[in-house]
């Protein structure tokens, strides 16, 4: 059902989370879905339009939905992360998101946010530009959206909760798939891969989507060039490269056109792997880019696709070469001026076996458990009340407000660390910001366990990326790398492996935002903080009230 208000729409849906059969890799599994699809419903907006979605819970787990990307300007009630922004939706229960949304165009997705469901619970969503408004590129013939995932053959809230049990790093995935199916490489699952589209001549907009769990993802289409246009619902300079690099969270819009001889060329996704030595799933999923003029398939069978080259599972210089290539649009609004200057470290840690614990549950690296920390702080969510809710509400002892602003110890965060620093202090610490603070960010990779890449994910802003680097950030040689002219706008930095990056923005959106590792297994260990946004002068500066039907704990 649609409503029509001046030019902008409102868009009412109904998300039913549920067990459903889901068949892959020759084994049936119970699968968490929204409305018994997989992956979920793809949401198209218009720039300007407002969602209303009310998602019921059938299914025998807390859940939230996180609408990821989406700025949610004064209405972080309708963020999602569980006990951050709301408590869960119990089994049984239900809550209706409701969100505008405002200045952003491409292709952001949804998931469910909440241990480890989101492995099945998600999404595309696609925002266009406003009616009357055009692209800022000629308009493709077809639209496909390419969501990458991974795929246990096992419950992913199983494999999660057999680690917290452990101590030791979670069991990787069996399979990653394209639309929810692993294609042509696995067993079991030829028949279903998917078949992409496209007329000689012709250009599409493939918008991709990494929606894998644990794994950074190489991407490419077998003797095609990709036009990089957008990347997080923020249009880019645009750029031509034959393969893409995507962190977990990370979007990117590419064009596409069918400038080759009429064939079936293979579309394929596989590990960026950066951390030296740790297990990752070493397989490829694949689709097909079928020109319609090509041959039937079903009359020569034995004709196979066009198989591409991707990089090396450890190609650091192919994706830093990627990730380099952003540049925004149009000039950006980076603010010039710095109020709050912050340096988190980001990384890993290695708890000693707690007194009276068994081996069992010390199964990590020589009998530790795994954990992992921002400025040494191990993140806890906290379980009676939502820090928003802590916050709006002013109810004492759920967090406190001395998340420190640069690492409590200086070391060498990218050299050998030692024991002494590898342990950090579990707490659910907030930093504050005053409405309107224009804030420069040094996100510092450590070499702690091992030093890896990790996508860093802000909810509730999108931010610049003025630089990256490898090694420790030297504000007396690096602040001359800063691009202040056109960076990229992104809700999700991809941090080099034993690297840094910088990123500013303005907090200008009040409420409780999280920023986070969106590697799952990385936030499971702690690797998360939050800001904590004040409101400003007036209602336009003020958080909403939260809704009547936002979930109690
Ligand atoms: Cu896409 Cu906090 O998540």
């Amino acid at each position: 059902m649609t409503a029509t208000i001046s030019n902008a729409e409102t868009h009412y849906h109904d998300f039913v989370i549920q067990a459903t059969p889901v068949t892959r890799l020759c084994k049936t599994h119970s699968t968490i879905t929204v409305n018994g699809m997989y992956p979920g419903p793809t949401l198209e907006v218009n720039n300007g339009d407002t969602l209303v979605i009310n998602v019921v819970n059938r299914a025998q787990y807390n859940a939230t939905i996180h609408w990821h990307g989406v700025r949610q300007i004064r209405t972080g009630w309708a963020d999602g992360p569980e006990f951050v922004t709301q408590c869960p939706i119990r089994p049984g229960g239900s809550y209706t998101y409701r969100f505008t949304i405002q200045g952003q165009e491409g292709t952001l997705w949804w998931h469910a946010h909440s241990s480890w469901l989101r492995a099945t619970v998600y999404g595309a969503l696609i925002i266009r530009p406003k009616e009357g408004d055009s692209y800022p590129f000629p308009k493709p013939k077809r639209e496909t959206p390419l969501l990458l995932g991974e795929w246990w053959d096992a419950n992913p809230i199983d494999v999660v909760r057999q680690a917290t049990r452990t101590g030791a790093a979670p069991n990787i995935s069996d399979a990653y798939t394209i639309n929810g199916q692993p294609g042509d490489l696995y067993n079991c699952s030829s028949k279903d891969t998917i078949i992409v589209p496209i007329d000689s001549g012709e250009t599409n907009l493939l918008r991709i989507v990494n929606s894998g769990l644990n794994q950074q993802l190489f991407f490419t289409v077998a003797n095609h060039k990709l036009t990089v246009v957008g990347a997080d619902a923020s249009y880019v300079k645009p750029f031509t490269t034959t393969v893409l690099m995507l962190g977990p969270g990370q979007t990117t819009d590419v064009l596409i056109t069918a400038d080759q001889p009429p064939a079936r060329y293979y579309i394929a996704a596989r590990a960026y792997a950066s951390a030296q030595g740790a297990p990752f799933d070493n397989t490829t999923t694949t689709a097909i880019l079928n020109y319609k003029s090509a041959p039937c398939p079903a009359k020569s069978t034995s004709v196979k696709p066009v198989i591409p080259i991707l990089p090396a599972f450890n190609d650091t210089a192919t994706a830093t070469a990627f990730s380099k290539s952003f540049r925004s649009q149009r000039k950006a609004l980076v603010p010039t001026e710095i109020d709050e200057n912050l340096f988190f470290t980001v990384g890993l840690g290695l708890n000693n076996c707690p007194s009276g614990s068994s081996p069992a549950n010390c199964q990590g690296p020589n009998g530790t458990r795994f954990t992992a920390s921002m400025n040494n702080v191990s993140f806890v969510l906290p379980s009676s009340f939502s820090l928003l809710e802590a916050h709006q509400q002013l109810i004492p002892g759920v967090f406190t407000t001395d998340f420190p602003a640069a690492p409590p110890v200086k070391f060498d965060y990218t050299g050998n660390v030692s024991r002494a620093l590898q342990q950090p202090v579990p707490g659910t610490k907030v930093y504050k910001l005053k409405f309107g603070a224009r804030v420069q960010l040094v996100l510092q990779g450590t070499s702690i366990f091992t030093a890896e890449n990790h996508p860093i994910h802000l909810h509730g802003y999108d931010f610049y990326i003025i630089a990256e680097g490898f090694g420790n950030f030297d504000p007396n040689r690096d602040t001359a790398k800063f691009n202040l002219v056109d960076p990229p706008l992104r809700n999700t930095a991809s941090l080099p492996v034993g690297g840094w990056s910088v990123i500013r923005f303005v907090a200008d959106n009040p409420g409780v935002w999280l920023l986070h590792c969106h590697l799952d297994v990385h936030i499971t260990w702690g690797l998360a903080m939050a800001f904590l946004v004040e409101n400003g002068v007036g209602e336009l500066e003020t958080l909403e009230s939260p809704p009547a039907d936002l979930p109690l704990c």
